[in-house]
């Protein structure tokens, strides 16, 4: 996809308001037939004749997510026909900035070119459409670049969660993270399975020592403002396969477990969005990244073990190892890098499923005012996110008799206990919990996003940072 700016070549796409009009004797047909009524969605595309119409209901009801999935659906259509090169001008409207409108219309179109095709013998053929933007202004064309490099970051991210263990294990997730960084000025700095144990992080080590493929902490640092002294931790549970270890999973529910490195993706992805467009921001990404596997090494059901912060966890269940590997990433960022704000992003619990479906991400918050900001950035990014309690009485189900705490609460109120562990962790710090089990890795496609990973709320982030002077 190649973007241009007031350039008046190739097809013209008509975009059409109910009330708008056109004086044109193909249209008024159309109009007339009733095969083209101006609907939000509506798309009526002749290449031999050159006619291109797109619906896009009542100017009201419009919003920057209805661009990004019609202009998807028009990009498809445009593949489809092998159209090489369209022309459009930029409408302005009461409700949507000029910044919402172009991001809706460009974010749609690239969202259209998400593969995941590289182990396909049979790849399709080469494709490259030409989008001439017109009536753009500086703050449009600025807007378009910046979109281009966030929605790379996203796709990177895709990239990361889609590749299967055999690919994507502890040291290849710390390599990539590595090569796409460092390049652009990111300090990302990689810790072996010893070093992981000399800096006391028996929680994180006690799920990685069941592997092979040996756990890596990931640390990656993004200073960019200097003006400012708040600096975010972005952490994502990085567990490049989860089996479920002892307490395994049924090989149904594991086959898709790959995807359980789906938080550090997105904060990988963040990251890499912050650095390409120089958003000035100050954030540490921390990743413990192993595997939950079964071998004679492996973490059992019953097991008391330490952590980084000194608290002792029982191992109710080894399948609840997201947590315990976040407990130590999440004490790491608020005690050693100095971080003034925490979000964790994990592919948590079975039970974020249940409840919102793979619509909504569940979110967790000690701290309103910092989640409203959140979630006025999940509103622009058109990824949604749903609060749930944060509710001291849920922290009984976490109780352990022998240790300090427990590391699983049981069926009732899944999200919310495995949320709760985690806040045990950090310091007392502003925290978002996002829960991204559903919306991380899709069973099937959902409009202008894939089936398998989406890349969730690498957009979401980047906006909340963008904004955060
Ligand atoms: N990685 C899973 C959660 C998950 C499930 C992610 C489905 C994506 C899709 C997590 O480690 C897990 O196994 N959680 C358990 C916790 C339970 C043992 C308390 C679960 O949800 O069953
Ligand atoms: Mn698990
Ligand atoms: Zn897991």
């Amino acid at each position: 996809m190649k973007f241009n700016f007031n350039n008046e070549k190739g097809l013209l796409v008509h975009l059409m308001f109910e009330d708008s009009a056109l004086k044109c004797d193909v249209f008024s047909k159309l109009v007339e037939k009733k095969i083209f009524s101006k609907k939000s969605g509506e798309i009526y595309l002749d290449i031999y004749n050159g006619a291109c119409f797109v619906g896009l209901g009542k100017k009201e009801e419009l919003e920057v997510d209805n661009l990004r999935e019609i202009f998807f659906k028009l990009a498809n259509e445009l593949k489809a026909k092998k159209v090489e090169e369209v022309q459009i001008e930029l409408p302005k409207l009461e409700n949507i900035c000029e910044e919402g409108i172009v991001t809706g219309i460009t974010e749609g179109f690239i969202q259209s070119e998400y593969d995941f095709n590289r182990f396909k013998s049979d790849k399709n053929d080469k494709y490259e459409l030409v989008v001439n933007l017109n009536k753009a202004t500086e703050k449009q064309i600025k807007e378009v670049e910046d979109l281009e490099n966030l929605m790379s970051a996203v796709f990177e991210t895709r990239d990361l969660v889609n590749l299967p263990s055999n690919y994507i294990y502890p040291e290849t997730l710390a390599k990539n993270a590595q090569e796409l960084l460092s390049p652009l000025g990111v300090k990302v700095s990689i810790y072996g399975k010893e070093e992981i144990k000399k800096m006391g992080m028996e929680a994180f080590y006690a799920v990685g020592k069941g592997s092979d493929n040996e756990p890596r902490l990931i640390v990656m640092e993004y200073d960019n403002n200097s003006d400012s002294n708040e600096k975010i931790a972005l952490v994502g549970k990085g567990i490049t396969y989860d089996a479920g270890g002892y307490s395994l999973k049924p090989s149904d529910s594991m086959k898709t477990m790959f995807c359980d490195m789906g938080g550090a993706a997105s904060v990988i992805g963040t990251i890499l969005a912050l650095a390409k467009n120089k958003v000035k921001t100050n954030v540490v990404g921390v990743v413990a990244a192993c595997e939950n596997a079964v071998s004679g090494h492996s973490y059992k059901p019953g097991d008391i073990i330490g952590s980084l912060s000194g608290k002792t966890i029982e191992v109710d269940n080894t399948d609840a190892e997201g947590r315990v590997t976040l407990a130590d990433s999440v004490y790491y960022a608020t005690k050693f890098k100095n971080a003034t704000k925490v979000i964790d992003l994990a592919t948590l619990t079975g039970a974020c499923l249940v409840a919102l479906g793979e619509v909504y991400t569940g979110a967790l918050t000690n701290n309103q005012e910092f989640y409203n900001n959140l979630l006025e950035a999940s509103y622009k990014a058109g990824e949604k996110i749903w609060q749930l309690p944060y509710d001291k009485e849920f922290k009984k189900l976490n109780k352990s008799h022998v240790a300090d705490i427990k590391n699983s609460g049981g069926r009732l109120g899944g999200t919310i206990t495995a949320g709760l562990f985690i806040s045990e962790f950090i310091n007392d710090l502003p925290w978002v919990h996002l829960d991204i089990a559903g919306t991380a890795f899709l069973s099937s496609a959902n409009s202008y996003l894939p089936k398998g990973a989406t890349g969730v709320h690498v957009k979401t982030l980047y906006y909340l940072l963008k904004e955060d002077k």
